[in-house]
């Protein structure tokens, strides 16, 4: 017992973060959260989480999926974090309070990758989320913003849809660029996301 007792006084002494001590993150993790919290100010215990998951070949939808985190960020301090659908897991989507997912219009609706994201965000308990879709599309359908929110109503209603979805328009049928002006109104969403959240 007093060996156990010095061993714990020593352990205490020399991880004296919070992170390490309170919560038993990996080194990674410690590095990580201590970074957020010199940038912002704040411990990552109490800071607002925001997962934006996109799908893009072109880039289209993939700098419409920054320029609403750019938009966040400028008008609160949380943490955003960008994600390709390709590389994440849905189970990783438990570990944040906001979900914005995006994805161009192919065919009239969201790409597959995008669509199995979403069914297996179905079976999460995603209850107390915020969340908001956006699309990038060629012709002036809304089609892919529409059923994604149409999902998530019917199938995934603890994630609370707090913006209308946002449609973001490219020039020609494939690969863009975006029309000018787009991605000023994807930070503006952001924006009023931000407040929402
Ligand atoms: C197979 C395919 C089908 C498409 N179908 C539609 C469509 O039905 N409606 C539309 O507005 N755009 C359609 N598009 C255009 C895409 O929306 C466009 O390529 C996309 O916005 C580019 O996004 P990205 O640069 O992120 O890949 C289609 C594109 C592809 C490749």
């Amino acid at each position: 017992m007093f060996y156990y007792l010095i061993f714990k006084f020593i352990e205490f002494t020399v991880y004296t973060d919070s992170y390490s001590t309170r919560a038993k993150y990996s080194t990674e993790e410690c590095e990580r959260y201590k970074k957020i919290e010199k940038d912002y100010g704040r411990s990552v215990v109490t800071l607002s989480r925001v997962l934006i998951v996109y799908w893009s070949k072109f880039g289209n939808t993939k700098a419409v999926a920054e320029a609403i985190a750019k938009g966040i960020k400028a008008a609160k301090k949380v943490e955003v974090v960008v994600r390709n659908v390709k590389e994440i897991k849905p189970e990783e989507a438990l570990d944040y309070d906001t979900l914005i997912i995006g994805s161009p219009n192919q065919g009239g609706g969201p790409v597959g990758d995008i669509k199995n994201f979403l069914k297996k965000l179905e079976k999460l308990d995603l209850k107390g989320k915020t969340g908001a879709v956006f699309d990038t599309h060629a012709r002036n359908d809304l089609k892919a913003v529409q059923k994604m929110e149409k999902q998530i109503r019917e199938k995934i209603p603890g994630l609370k849809l707090v913006a209308p979805g946002l449609a973001a328009k490219i020039e020609g049928f494939l690969k863009g660029p975006l029309v000018e002006g787009e991605l000023a109104k994807a930070e503006e969403f952001g924006k009023s996301i931000s407040t929402k959240i």
